[in-house]
């Protein structure tokens, strides 16, 4: 595998409408409907937790936080994590992947969340610190495979407290 170095920094407010876009050509007509996007479906993500991957002058990839309701409190979950289909392999994901999850654990005795938790592959997210949440702990708004739903504590034993359905976070703004 023969990785490129791209740019990583943070997302820029005016890109919101062009990082949207990227995330619909990645991920295609479908995300809209899946347990995650329902969760971020009109709640703005974390603005400090947003970061962009710029390769000459383009945007080759997306990582964004919002925060969700999980039971009694809130956490943050990850995604969309998106590289562009050419990009892919190429360490571009890793490389966000560690911009966020740093700027999140720095971050996380600030604004209170310490639990991140994410839908995806297990093999994948595993070496940044997540792992499966037993079903019985989590449930989503729309049906998932088990075995996708992962979690990642940010301070010791943060995980347990946490139990019961993950809903949008309403704000009153
Ligand atoms: C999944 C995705 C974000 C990974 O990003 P990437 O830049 O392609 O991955 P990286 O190059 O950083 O991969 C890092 C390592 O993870 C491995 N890997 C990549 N995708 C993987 C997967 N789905 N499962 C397990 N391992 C994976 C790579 O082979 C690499 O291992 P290596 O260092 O031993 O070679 C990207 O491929 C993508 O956007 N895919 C389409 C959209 C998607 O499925 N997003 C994830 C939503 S949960």
């Amino acid at each position: 595998m023969s990785h490129i170095l791209p740019v990583i920094r943070p997302e820029k407010p005016a890109e919101k409408l062009l990082v949207d876009q990227l995330t619909r050509s990645i991920f295609g007509p479908g995300a809209a409907t899946r347990a995650a996007a329902a969760l971020r479906e009109g709640v703005p993500h974390c603005p400090y937790l947003a970061f962009v991957a710029e390769l000459d002058g383009a945007l080759i990839a997306t990582i964004r936080f919002t925060p969700v309701r999980w039971g009694s409190d809130e956490v943050l979950m990850l995604g969309p994590l998106g590289v562009s289909k050419a990009f892919v392999k190429k360490g571009v994901g890793r490389s966000l992947m560690q911009a966020g999850m740093e700027v999140a654990q720095r971050a996380a005795r600030s604004d209170g969340h310490d639990v991140v938790i994410l839908v995806g592959d297990l093999p994948y997210y595993q070496p940044f610190g997540f792992n499966r949440i037993p079903p019985e702990r989590i449930s989503l708004p729309r049906p998932v495979d088990p075995a996708r739903v992962l979690g990642c504590a940010l301070s010791t034993g943060a995980l347990d407290r946490f139990s019961g359905a993950v809903e949008p976070v309403l704000r009153t703004q």
